[in-house]
């Protein structure tokens, strides 16, 4: 039997590294890459569709009406308080690219999980710029 070519050992390497690249906590910028937040830009965006993910507003309203997502007023005070130890930024920042990492008390683990690849840096930034204010 033939040796693995090197080709083949690069590929393989190459996927292990992209599976790799699935892990929860793995996101290629953290928060303090972020670009500083527009509140008002975030305010739009979270009623938009962007790159074809669902809208933040259709699951969360702002209003405290229910919803299949925990309504978000007074979220500027509740994020700080959610994850000990975690600032409301970093909580926001994790509850928007990797939801399903802490779960609100009371909801499922239903929130859209690919917004990391959808959203870019200043539309991050600009979200919880948003949120924080609410
Ligand atoms: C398909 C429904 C859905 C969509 C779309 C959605 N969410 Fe969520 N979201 C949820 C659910 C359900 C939870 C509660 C479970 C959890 O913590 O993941 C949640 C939790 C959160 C939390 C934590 C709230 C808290 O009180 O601690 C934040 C912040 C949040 N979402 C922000 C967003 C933003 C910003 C967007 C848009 C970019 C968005 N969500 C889109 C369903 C959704």
């Amino acid at each position: 039997m033939k040796p693995p070519s090197i080709k083949r050992i690069a590929l393989t390497t190459v996927v292990i590294a992209a599976l790799w690249g699935c892990a929860p906590e793995d996101l290629p910028y953290s928060l303090g890459d972020l670009p500083a937040g527009d509140a008002g830009r975030g305010a739009a965006l979270f009623t938009q569709s962007i790159n074809g993910s669902p809208a933040c507003s259709a699951c969360h309203s702002t209003d405290g009406s229910s919803s299949s997502g925990p309504p978000l007023d007074g979220y500027g005070q509740a994020a700080g308080t959610r994850v000990k130890g975690q600032s409301a930024a970093l909580y926001s920042f994790y509850s928007i690219l990797r939801p399903a990492k802490h779960l609100v008390r009371g909801y499922s683990n239903v929130m859209y999980s690919q917004y990391a690849d959808k959203l870019s840096q200043q539309d991050v930034a600009d979200l919880i710029a948003y949120m924080l204010g609410l």
